[in-house]
């Protein structure tokens, strides 16, 4: 039988940085039609509920059903750890991030975090997630293994180091090759899952294991391929000193086999032009990361320039470096970092952030990121007056704009009012007939 969810609905049909806020189709009292797990069809609730008097209907009365958020760069295995206070990069992985890594050598640790991950991150309204694991095959077994049980769309890849991380969490060139080849046999493409070739950052590999990521990687160019960029200035000059042949940090991925349209380069803060023109020579996908990159303090992401240049830029919370679970805060940081740097986000233009624009980094926009007809059907519905601060603010609204605007900037976990994931509601929906 089939679902038919009431509310308002919010869909897009081009891209707001190139067409302004038209690109979103808002419906004041729409319907989305649910069956098999996909999205069957859309529209003003009376012509849907005319046209199919026997669907099960969920009225979500004056909520906004969108599609579900999907945070495009997270550490999964840092969730214990967010909120660690006083380091900048280097530091903060030395000092929390490898140690609680560590732990994840243990497979019983090991799912006990990936659950708590994704049950804190449907929580928020995330539906799809691109992680990255530890070196410990695992972990990656772990998060499959609950995105799985949860029927989620997921991503993620065995993390690989072989240099500058302490015994225990370093593999070498030949079993990060090994273990990565078969952890992508095990799971890539199996129910909603797909395995991401994952090299940590330049620093931590030496140029053997660079060199066999690339060549699994050309081995399997299906696969997504995920790394960092230029996230900090010491960073930078440390990638400088380990690969002084290279001419930037760019050309350290390049030159190993790493840059291509199916990467994706967390943060991407600190770029040349040079690295800036390769990026969009091949289609590569950039992701922004705002509350990590204030809360290291790594820098101010430039969205209006990469947008305007037709960067294709994905959206993230890169937990536990980002200090939220939410995209609603994620998009918020990322207003008050474009703000910084003298452009106003449009509310269109961080809900696309965190919807089409992150699928469409992951070459996944045939399937999730929007209520399009056939599409996956996994939706997040958010309260839009979820405390008494955002209500007494939203009450002013004149446009969907101005009412989504203030869960935008003050929403958290309390404005997630349904979640669906693959057509079906992850938390019992309000029944009504
Ligand atoms: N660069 C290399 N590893 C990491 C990580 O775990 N978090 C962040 N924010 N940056 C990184
Ligand atoms: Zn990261």
């Amino acid at each position: 039988m089939p679902d038919l969810l009431l509310g308002q609905t919010l869909r897009y049909t081009g891209d707001p940085f190139l067409e302004g806020p038209g690109a979103a189709h808002h419906e004041r009292r729409g319907a989305v039609l649910v069956e098999g797990g996909r999205i069957v069809a859309t529209g003003p609730a009376d012509q849907l509920r005319a046209a199919h008097p026997q669907a099960r209907v969920h009225d979500y009365g004056q909520a906004l059903i969108c599609a579900g958020f999907i945070d495009a760069h997270v550490h999964y295995p840092q969730t214990a750890i967010i909120a660690s206070w006083g380091k900048r990069l280097i530091d903060w992985l030395n000092a929390y991030t490898f140690p609680e890594e560590m732990r994840l050598a243990d497979p019983v640790y090991a799912r006990t975090i990936a659950a708590r991950y994704f049950d804190l991150a449907l929580a928020h309204g995330t539906t799809t997630a691109c992680s990255f694991a530890t070196i410990h095959p695992a972990s990656v077994d772990a998060f499959f293994t609950e995105a799985q049980a949860r029927g989620l769309r997921a991503l993620t890849g065995k993390t690989c180091m072989d240099r500058n991380a302490p015994a225990g969490l370093r593999d070498t060139a030949q079993a990060a090759y090994d273990d990565s080849a078969a952890l992508l046999a095990r799971w890539h493409g199996v129910d909603r899952l797909g395995y991401v070739i994952t090299p940590r950052f330049a620093p931590t590999s030496t140029p053997a294991q660079l060199d066999a990521m690339g060549a699994l990687w050309a081995a399997h160019p299906d696969c997504l391929m995920q790394t960092h960029l230029s996230e900090q200035t010491e960073e930078i000059a440390w990638v400088r000193d380990l690969f002084p042949q290279a001419r930037d940090y760019l050309d350290v991925y390049e030159s190993f086999g790493l840059l291509g349209a199916r990467g994706l380069y967390g943060h991407a803060i600190h770029l040349t032009t040079r690295e800036r023109a390769r990026l969009h020579a091949v289609g590569a996908g950039l992701v922004h990361c705002p509350t990590s990159n204030t809360f290291i303090g790594s820098g101010l992401f430039d969205m209006d320039g990469l947008r305007a240049e037709g960067q294709i830029v994905g959206l993230a919370t890169d937990t536990g470096g980002g200090s939220s679970f939410s995209m609603l805060r994620t998009m918020a940081a990322a207003y008050e970092v474009g703000q910084l740097r003298g452009r106003a986000l449009h509310p269109a233009e961080l809900m696309w952030l965190a919807t089409c624009g992150s699928a469409r980094a992951l070459h996944l926009d045939d399937r999730i990121g929007n209520l399009g007809l056939g599409m996956e059907a996994d939706l997040v519905v958010l309260d839009l007056a979820s405390t008494p601060a955002i209500a007494q603010a939203a009450a002013r609204a004149e446009t969907v704009w101005e009412a989504l605007f203030p869960t935008i900037m003050m929403g958290d976990d309390r404005a997630i009012a349904g979640v669906w994931v693959n057509g079906a509601p992850y938390r019992p929906a309000p029944q009504s007939t």
